[in-house]
């Protein structure tokens, strides 16, 4: 997706290696062309697997994934990060471990928020490890629907998360593909 390499590369910055901060138009202040496009793009791509909802994890995940709702016509659900724990029979509840962040919680959705019926396309911002994608999977193969694909902003194809979701199998559609962030450079997958 041109316009968000475009983006990345006149308004990212590389914090070490690691890590691309895009905070000026996705994390922090957000970019609404740019969400509205992307809502298009992940809409052309699975707009043929009758897709019922559109999960997204807490929080830059919401706004490409509510532009994405609205190009569908279908709810958007977002999985919460709750601290601890919580025994409720009326939650689905998986713990998730962030390498980036150095971080662990409890994804969490309600059951009120998902049915057997349901084909879900997953929306996240980031693709680093694929903790957070495997929590979200998990959560609604718990409930006993389905995954029908994932849909990620930015991968850093460097990071193992693309490799370890695509051997489970599933579908990953991403719109920018860092291959590298060394020497200060950012450098696409072709
Ligand atoms: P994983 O889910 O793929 O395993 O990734 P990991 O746990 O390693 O990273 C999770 C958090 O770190 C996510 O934010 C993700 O957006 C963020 N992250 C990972 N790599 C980068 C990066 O290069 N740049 C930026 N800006 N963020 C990155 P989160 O904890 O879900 O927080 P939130 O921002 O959504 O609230």
């Amino acid at each position: 997706m041109d316009f968000l390499k475009q983006m990345i590369l006149d308004k990212g910055y590389i914090i070490n290696n690691n890590i691309l901060k895009v905070d000026s138009f996705l994390n922090h202040q957000v970019d609404f062309k740019l969400m509205n496009e992307i809502g298009l793009e992940f809409y052309n791509y699975f707009k043929d697997k009758n897709i019922t909802k559109i999960f997204t994890i807490e929080a830059s995940g919401i706004a490409p994934a509510i532009m994405t709702s609205y190009k569908f016509e279908v709810p958007m659900v977002i999985l919460k990060k709750q601290t601890s724990s919580i025994l409720n029979d009326d939650l689905y509840q998986t713990e998730v471990k962030s390498f980036t962040k150095n971080t662990t919680y409890n994804l969490t959705l309600s059951k009120k928020y998902i049915s057997p019926n349901d084909n879900i396309l997953i929306i996240d911002d980031f693709l680093a490890n694929g903790e957070a994608a495997k929590g979200a999977i998990k959560l609604i193969e718990d409930a006993g629907a389905s995954v029908a694909g994932i849909g990620i902003v930015i991968e850093k194809s460097f990071q193992p998360g693309r490799k370890i979701l695509e051997d489970l199998g599933y579908d990953i559609y991403s719109l920018a593909r860092i291959k590298s962030l060394e020497n200060n450079k950012i450098e696409f997958v072709d």
